[in-house]
């Protein structure tokens, strides 16, 4: 009796530890109803020593590589946000049996490169463009049809560019009309590999393809026009996939199965970067940011900084499963105007709402160029930012793909984030260095890469509050 009771016990409390997890994605998925708006002061110096959530890039890779290796991967340091979430349980939607997260804890039974189950019906990714394009391309490959469905700013997104090369390969894949999803995927006998120019440079099409060649007959090439994070690459790798880079060109060879592996994902850079503009544009200023990512194809904001005239230093840099790391420390100095090529753009292609905002706190005109692609984020960041700075009273200047920012004073003022987890948090930053205060709306969906972004930039002196909007009927 002591023993059957103990395993209902435990099959009791396993039962109710899942129904929490579901209860808790779908909670996260559906938002909550009050829309939230950021209530920020202006602040003095940004200073401590602090942690940013996990890469949001890297745990979308980590549950898609897990989810078709063999054997068990544990995950630390996973993004328990809507994006990361929205690809986990994607995969618990085809039958992989997932524990977590806990703590930023996921084990994941792979299911193997041939083991995923039809999903009972469409896989909603949410706002998460990741998940989408690269699902796209696992997805392409397999013996069932699925079909992928995303939030209102994500249906208004171009997928074209992904099912053109993956339907080259021998896919067959539809998208909506105008090319914007939902992307409909059938099955196919099988890929061939093929040699694949991109005509825009962006990892999620890169990694897209790469994941399709996965399961293709030969090899698959694919030449990208500048250097984009190579999160898929390196993590590829740690699966036991030969990857070979020859220049901006990177080949895979299909392979016959993934060996399952434990991943630790370092700190957001992308999260960090709010915290590193903030010490950068606010006097006295002196902030750590702990084991962050530094991967070259996400790190350009770095640079950008240090010609502006921040001042930056890295410690402690080492790899971690394949990733380089560094602890990030900024000591305020006052910026300068720079100009910015488009050759630089990738690399710090989520970090240009956080550079708008160092550009207006900097002396002088700050020219970027080369910006095509901002306008297919999760909102046309440069008419988010624009107007948001704007109506701060900074003057931004806007040429097609080309963007002058002349530094200056900021007012206080209620500003719009159009729903854009990016646009808000540097609003957010923005306001910290506003006369007295800024309100920022639409900002629920900074819960889709940085939950707590509002309570770890008060622990460095930050002073903000999220706080419900409360629309009467
Ligand atoms: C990402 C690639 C980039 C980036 C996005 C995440 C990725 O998108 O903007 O936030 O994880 O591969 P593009 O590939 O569209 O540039």
């Amino acid at each position: 009796t002591q023993s059957m009771l103990g395993v209902f016990t435990r099959a009791k409390s396993a039962r109710e530890h899942f129904n929490k997890m579901i209860s808790r994605t779908a909670y996260s998925l559906n938002r909550h109803s009050a829309p939230i708006s950021f209530k920020v002061r202006r602040s003095a110096a940004v200073t401590g020593r602090i942690r940013v959530p996990g890469d949001k890039s890297i745990s979308h890779r980590a549950i898609m590589l897990g989810a078709i290796a063999d054997g068990i991967t544990r995950i630390k340091g996973f993004l328990e946000s809507e994006d990361s979430l929205a690809t986990l349980q994607a995969f618990r939607d085809m039958g992989v049996v997932i524990e977590g997260p806990h703590q930023g804890e996921v084990k994941i039974y792979g299911a193997g490169l041939h083991g995923l189950c039809p999903p009972p019906g469409p896989l909603y990714l949410g706002n998460s463009g990741t998940s989408m394009r690269l699902l796209s391309g696992l997805l392409a490959a397999q013996s069932f049809d699925t079909e992928l469905l995303g939030d209102a700013s994500l249906s208004k997104r171009p997928m074209a560019r992904i099912a053109d090369p993956l339907n080259q390969m021998g896919a067959n894949i539809q998208t909506g009309v105008d090319g914007v999803p939902p992307v409909r995927i059938h099955a196919v006998e099988s890929l061939n590999g093929m040699t694949y120019t991109m005509p825009v440079a962006s990892a999620q099409v890169k990694s897209g393809v790469l994941l399709a060649g996965l399961y293709a007959n030969g090899f698959t090439k694919v030449t990208e026009p500048a250097l984009t994070r190579d999160h898929t690459e390196r993590m590829l790798a740690q699966f036991g996939v030969t990857v070979h880079r020859d220049g901006n060109t990177v080949t895979i060879e299909p392979a016959a199965a993934l060996k399952a592996t434990d991943i630790e994902i370092p700190g957001d850079f992308s999260s960090a970067a709010f915290f590193i503009v903030a010490a950068a544009v606010s006097p006295g200023s002196d902030l750590t940011i702990e084991q962050v990512g530094i991967n070259p194809g996400r790190a350009g904001l770095l640079n950008l900084l240090e010609r502006m005239g921040a001042n930056i230093e890295l410690s402690e840099q080492t790899l971690l499963c394949g990733e380089p790391v560094a602890n990030i420390r900024v000591q305020y100095r006052p910026l300068h105007s720079i100009r910015v090529s488009e050759q630089e753009v990738a690399a710090a292609i989520d970090e240009f709402p956080a550079l708008f905002v160092a550009a207006a706190n900097a002396e002088g005109v700050t020219l970027i160029e080369g910006l095509a692609e901002l306008r297919f984020k999760e909102s046309d960041r440069i008419e988010s930012m624009a107007k948001g700075l704007r109506s701060l009273g900074i003057q931004v200047d806007v040429d097609g793909d080309q963007v002058s920012i002349t530094g200056g004073l900021l007012n206080d003022a209620t500003v719009n984030s159009f729903d854009d987890h990016r646009v808000a948090m540097a609003l957010a930053i923005a306001g910290s260095r506003a006369k007295d205060e800024v309100i920022i709306t639409g900002c629920d969906s900074v819960a889709t890469s940085f939950p707590e972004f509002t309570e770890v930039a008060q622990k460095i002196g930050l002073r903000m509050h999220k706080e419900e909007t409360h629309v009467s009927t």
